[in-house]
């Protein structure tokens, strides 16, 4: 709505920015790491690989140079879990450790917030070999371990924690499961029994840096689609509730009330999907309620109604990668009021807004966005800067819906955009780019990577030194 008077933002916000280990560090062999399902991962081979990425580990202290400069308050970066346990399990690789150590004292050395994302898809490929990984029920042992040491090793300087990136994309994606697996629907029943044992796991994880570390907050970190219904029919409307239930809050749910919601319960039950639930998991999520819930947003996507018929009934799963169609439930149509990037994603700044305000009604608990931002193919200019001002552009529309949230009461701890410097897109290869810091390399040449300033570093530098009085 409109106001007569938009508060400024709180002098404690979080302006950070974001990455992930195994799109920004590369080594991805080195100093005893162990194999990820990404580093095995089957890549188009227009596409470059993991191995070096933006070399973040051989120059994290350049980039954290870069990040002191521009006053960042927050740096939000995943823990490759193989980098600490080798094999997921097991012998721990004191290299591995080491490294994050280093990294996070010289954040702390710049004033800047350590934000850490305890797995960010990169799971180990020791656990699928041992017992299929998230399939398996040691998993969730196995994670709370994993958790347990990194709260105890970095838990004196690291705060902020979140548990898991976008549960709600890898229940979809086999292979960063660790598995291959062509029927559609036997892959989503694998995900969604791969999903409970992750609720589980986080749950005990929480509980754990509740105990560890000494004022410690941590939470989830999902990817929140905003959905609106196609028209003003009736039928879109079920459509558009529908699919927020089953794409967006069935795992936050469990995550933060400690319940399968009825209509995700249904849901699961009517395509023989749901999985065994043991004595005491639904109590252990109840118990350990997470401090704050951390998002990514991108984009908003429009939905309209799809009955079943004869050729298509409860069951049938018209996608291949992500949700975008489902027999009796939803279809995604294109939005014709929004403008979208190269990879169709359709750019919605109000759509976060309203993102902000659904989740804060329903959970009443402080946001943290933890990934936002503009992906474009963009070349260094022979003269001058890269002027990026699509990306200027995005981020500013999207602060000031955080700031329109706020203003009408939602709580939020702080935003990082998606991302610091220029890293390997989850998809696309190292031709999307989202940084502030140009990296200078192309999808095969790795060239001198060499980081560049473009303008949206300075523009960045610019808001948070005035805390987003520009916005
Ligand atoms: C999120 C992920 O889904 O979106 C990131 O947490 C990812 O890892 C980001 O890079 C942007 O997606 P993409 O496919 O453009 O890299």
């Amino acid at each position: 709505m409109e106001t007569k008077k938009i508060n400024d933002f709180p002098n404690d916000f979080l302006w950070g920015s974001s990455s992930a280990s195994f799109q920004c560090e590369g080594a991805s062999r080195e100093d005893g790491k162990g194999l990820s399902v990404m580093d095995v991962r089957k890549i188009d081979p227009s596409i470059c690989d993991f191995s070096v990425a933006s070399d973040h580990y051989h120059r994290y202290k350049e980039d954290i140079a870069l990040m002191k400069e521009m006053g960042l308050k927050a740096y939000r970066f995943s823990i490759a879990w193989t980098r600490i346990f080798p094999e997921g399990n097991g012998q721990v690789n004191e290299k591995g450790v080491a490294f994050y150590n280093d990294l996070i004292d010289e954040l702390i050395k710049a004033d800047i917030t350590p934000i850490v994302t305890i797995y960010h898809f990169d799971y180990p490929l020791g656990l699928v070999k041992q017992y299929g990984g998230w399939l398996d029920r040691r998993s969730i042992d196995d994670y709370v371990n994993y958790a347990e040491f990194l709260f105890k090793t970095y838990g004196d300087r690291v705060k902020y924690w979140l548990t898991i990136n976008e549960q709600d994309h890898v229940v979809h994606m086999p292979f960063r499961l660790g598995f291959e697996c062509e029927d559609r629907k036997e892959a989503e029943k694998l995900g969604y029994l791969a999903n409970h044992h992750m609720c589980v796991a986080a749950a005990k994880a929480i509980g754990k840096c509740h105990e560890i570390v000494k004022g410690g907050k941590i939470g989830p970190a999902t990817c929140y689609t905003m959905f609106y219904p196609t028209t003003n029919s009736p039928a879109d409307m079920l459509a558009c509730m529908d699919a927020n239930e089953i794409r967006n809050l069935y795992h936050l749910d469990m995550n933060i009330k400690g319940e399968y919601s009825p209509v995700f319960r249904r849901y699961l039950e009517d395509r023989d999907m749901m999985p065994e639930v043991y004595e005491g998991d639904m109590e252990v999520m109840k118990e350990n309620r997470p401090d704050f819930l951390a998002f990514n947003y991108y984009y908003s996507e429009s939905v309209s109604a799809n009955p079943c018929d004869e050729n298509h009934p409860i069951g049938d799963i018209g996608f291949k990668l992500l949700p975008s169609r489902e027999a009796g439930i939803y279809q995604v149509v294109k939005n014709e009021n929004l403008k979208a990037t190269l990879w169709g994603w359709e750019i919605d700044d109000i759509g976060l807004q309203c993102s902000a305000r659904q989740l804060w009604d329903r959970y009443h608990l402080p946001l943290l966005i933890t990934e936002n931002g503009f992906g474009n193919k963009e070349v260094w200019p022979e003269e001058g800067i890269l002027e990026d001002d699509d990306r200027i552009d995005y981020l500013s529309k999207h602060l000031h819906q955080i700031k329109e949230a706020m203003n009408l009461g939602v709580e939020f701890i702080g935003y990082c955009s998606w991302s610091f410097m220029d890293l390997i897109s989850g998809h696309s290869g190292f031709s999307k780019r989202y940084g502030f810091v140009y990296v200078n390399r192309d999808e095969h040449d790795l060239k001198d990577l060499a980081r560049r300033k473009k303008k949206s570093f300075y523009w960045y530098k610019d808001t948070i030194a005035e805390n987003g009085k520009n916005i």
